[in-house]
């Protein structure tokens, strides 16, 4: 187990995200009411950053290109490509990539930074 210090826990607002290079691997930080978490930066499907317009609600996370959908606690997959405007588009795209589940990694605050377990 290996921490990290990612960033200042002031410079991370209450419902907003950052993406930060923690230990070479692109991450984002996010805050919910029950605390910080951290993921893999970049959506499983295509690649998209999630720390732009990523929407996290009920617990999970959610990329806006074509909506794949993870859980924020363990990184499970709820919904592959969806694309609910045009669903047969989104079964289509949503071929061009293997579903996988979303790597998350443990988060602690210490001394004012919010730190991430990476191995
Ligand atoms: S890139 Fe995220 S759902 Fe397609």
């Amino acid at each position: 187990m290996t921490w990290h210090i990612a960033m200042k826990e002031s410079k991370l607002k209450p419902g907003k995200k950052k993406m930060r290079t923690v230990a070479k691997k692109m991450v984002l930080i996010g805050q919910t009411e029950d605390g910080y978490f951290a993921t893999e930066a970049l959506c499983r499907h295509m690649r998209w950053p999630l720390a732009y317009g990523g929407k996290v609600k009920d617990g999970c996370i959610r990329c806006p290109l074509h909506q794949t959908t993870h859980q924020i606690d363990d990184g499970e997959l709820v919904e592959w490509s969806p694309f609910p405007l045009f669903p047969p588009y989104g079964k289509l795209v949503g071929k061009m990539s293997k579903q996988k589940n979303l790597k998350v990694y443990p988060t602690r605050v210490k001394d004012g930074n919010i730190e991430i377990n990476i191995q």
